[in-house]
């Protein structure tokens, strides 16, 4: 999740495209850089790291005059954060920026190295602009070498083109990644991924719809569709509260982050699947040979992600699966053996606990992956292969976005390795990657499930706990919902195996103890609910999660009919982090920074 600044006009054109650029920055920043068309000369500046680096690159670089200007603030996808794989990527006279991800930049690659381009970076975005100008030199107008570009592309993009022969023009085009054009009565047009840098500079905004592509000069906004017919900008109002547009009018990072799931799920999966197998380009897929066991180790929700995952793996690579909470393994004197592959998770990547076991499987001489949603982090410059979950920033505390795009990754790396080691046909991957497919569309938040879980909320505000209720992979799941319900909430809460609440913790039921069961129709039905009977003949309060209605429950939350439980499981994470959200709404909490949390744990 990158964010891109397009402008033209006669202000100071670096100030506007740094300013907006910072206004972006929440949506990643491991490097940045901006071009400016002036006078017909081309200025182009990058820098890695924080937009203050790029700042101060660009310090004696002066834009007083007319000029046309795009900028980025990168968050990684493919190739490392350097300056060389930063955008905006050059070609000949030419300049580009681009937010999402170019599925078949493999296929234009090779077919332009094979013509004698020479690519300089180790992005899918270079394609971009290198395809722009093999299409330009075919004597096409530089708009309709652009139009033909774009519809050579397959993936999602959001993309800025700027070109020496059109030192008025700025060549837009958007589909699966936002961006809008904004302009006010100096005929200026602004550009950006979301509207926060335009607040203050444009009065009226367009948000390009998929399919949109086009371009703008002093005098013009043309905007074609997918079927290449001319069509009328459809401007609004600009938002005006800074703030709120970066929480895009949601009341919390946390909240706008749950409805994010769909969009960075689907991103995290483009690219990866095909019609029965998983592609993974990072990968070697040497990493797997002479495995027999992977260890799975890390910290709070990534650890429940790292459970979710050893269902998946031992029931399709048949490979012994453990995991490990990494501050215990640390300090517990661990056998470790080669044939072991070592994979730590984690959001941020710099969890210290997390990384001193990657140090450890490291100097033991094990391979090690990490899956990690910030390239460029300690874990991922430490281990030997790196998988990134793309689910773009993650502000609130609470994490939400990383876990369901680390449980993707796993349920992918499954049935990667299962090909790997045959031990799953074609047929059911085909079936997995049908379903893998869903997966977006199974987390994308309904008004009407919100709706509900907002009124029954009010419900479970005090009590003396709540256990989280669930089997096989719906345990992990429960142990995350009852992590985000204390994180937020500050109410006690513990996950728990269904199965085992007759062991013991079932002498707390009473109607104050507070029950999520998970009740997945697909996996073990019958079992989990018998298990809730239990508690329920001891009339603990239940609230039942489930496709089918549970006339023991005190309140349910209905998901949809599902085709397969790893549906549901999705269906589940949406309604319990809502849950934790809407409880910690009325208790009236800090909902994006919780009491005494980080949102990266880089001490012991
Ligand atoms: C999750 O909601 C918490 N904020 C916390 O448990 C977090 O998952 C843990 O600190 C691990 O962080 P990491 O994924 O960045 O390593």
């Amino acid at each position: 999740m990158c964010g891109i600044v397009g402008y033209l006009g006669k202000q100071n054109t670096k100030e506007i495209l740094l300013d907006g650029l910072k206004e972006l920055e929440y949506r990643g920043y491991d490097s940045a850089g901006i071009a400016v068309l002036q006078n017909n000369n081309f200025s182009n500046f990058k820098a890695i790291g924080k937009l203050i680096n790029l700042e101060e690159k660009t310090k004696n670089f002066i834009t007083n005059d007319f000029a046309i200007g795009i900028g980025h603030t990168r968050w990684a996808t493919h190739g490392k954060p350097t300056e060389l794989n930063a955008h905006p990527h050059v070609g000949e006279s030419s300049y580009v920026v681009h937010n999402g991800i170019i599925e078949n930049y493999v296929k234009l690659k090779k077919s332009l190295e094979n013509d004698g381009v020479k690519f300089l970076s180790q992005t899918d975005t270079e394609v971009i602009v290198h395809q722009f100008e093999k299409n330009l030199k075919a004597s096409l107008s530089a708009f309709e070498a652009f139009e033909k570009t774009i519809f050579e592309l397959e993936g999602a993009y959001a993309i800025l083109l700027v070109t020496k022969g059109e030192n008025e023009t700025i060549f837009f085009a958007k589909h699966g990644s936002p961006m809008l054009v904004g302009i006010n009565d100096e005929d200026e047009k602004y550009f950006a991924s979301s509207d926060t840098p335009l607040i203050g500079h444009a009065t009226q905004v367009n948000y390009f719809e998929d399919g949109d592509y086009g371009y703008v000069n002093k005098n013009e906004i043309a905007i074609f569709d997918k079927t290449r017919t001319k069509k009328e900008a459809l401007f609004t109002q600009i938002a005006t509260n800074r703030l709120s547009a970066q929480k895009d009018g949601f009341r919390f990072f946390m909240e706008k982050e749950i409805y994010e799931q769909s969009d960075v799920i689907a991103d995290t999966l483009l690219g990866r699947l095909s019609e029965d197998s998983i592609t993974f380009n990072e990968l070697d897929p040497n990493l797997f040979d002479g495995i027999n066991e992977i260890k799975l180790c890390a910290c709070g929700t990534s650890y429940h992600s790292a459970l979710s995952a050893s269902y998946m793996f031992e029931r399709y690579t048949k490979i012994r699966c453990s995991v490990e909470i990494a501050s215990e393994f640390r300090y517990r004197e661990p056998l470790m053996c080669k044939d072991t592959l070592f994979v730590v998770i984690s959001q941020s990547g710099e969890t210290a606990d997390t990384l001193e076991t990657l140090k450890m499987a490291k100097k033991a001489g094990l391979k090690t992956l990490v899956v990690c949603n910030v390239d460029n982090s300690s874990m991922v410059r430490l281990a030997d292969a790196c998988i990134l979950t793309r689910a773009g920033i993650e502000k609130g505390v609470a994490s939400t976005k990383a876990f369901a795009t680390q449980v993707t990754v796993f349920w992918m790396l499954s049935i990667y390795v299962a090909e790997v080691k045959n031990t799953m046909d074609s047929q059911q991957r085909a079936k997995q990657i049908h379903l893998l497919r869903e997966v977006p569309a199974s987390v994308k938040v309904t008004d009407v499930m919100h709706e509900r879980i907002k009124r029954l909320s009010k419900r479970y505000l005090h009590g003396h706990g709540f256990f989280f209720i669930g089997r096989d992979i719906f345990f992990p799941l429960a142990l995350e919902g009852a992590l985000k319900l204390k994180e937020i909430s500050y109410l006690h809460a513990e996950g728990y195996p269904s199965g085992e609440m007759k062991h013991g913790p079932i002498a707390l039921a009473d109607p104050e103890l507070f029950t999520i069961a998970l009740l997945p129709q697909h996996l073990l039905y019958e079992k989990s609910k018998s298990n809730v009977e239990e508690l329920s003949a001891r009339d603990s309060t239940i609230c039942a999660i489930s496709a089918i209605d549970f006339d023991k429950a005190d309140d349910f939350i209905q998901i949809s009919t599902c085709q397969d439980y790893m549906l549901e499981f999705f269906e589940m994470m949406v309604a319990v982090q809502l849950l934790s959200l809407e409880i910690s709404v009325r208790l009236g909490n800090d909902v994006d920074m919780p009491r005494n949390l980080a949102k990266s744990v880089t001490v012991e």
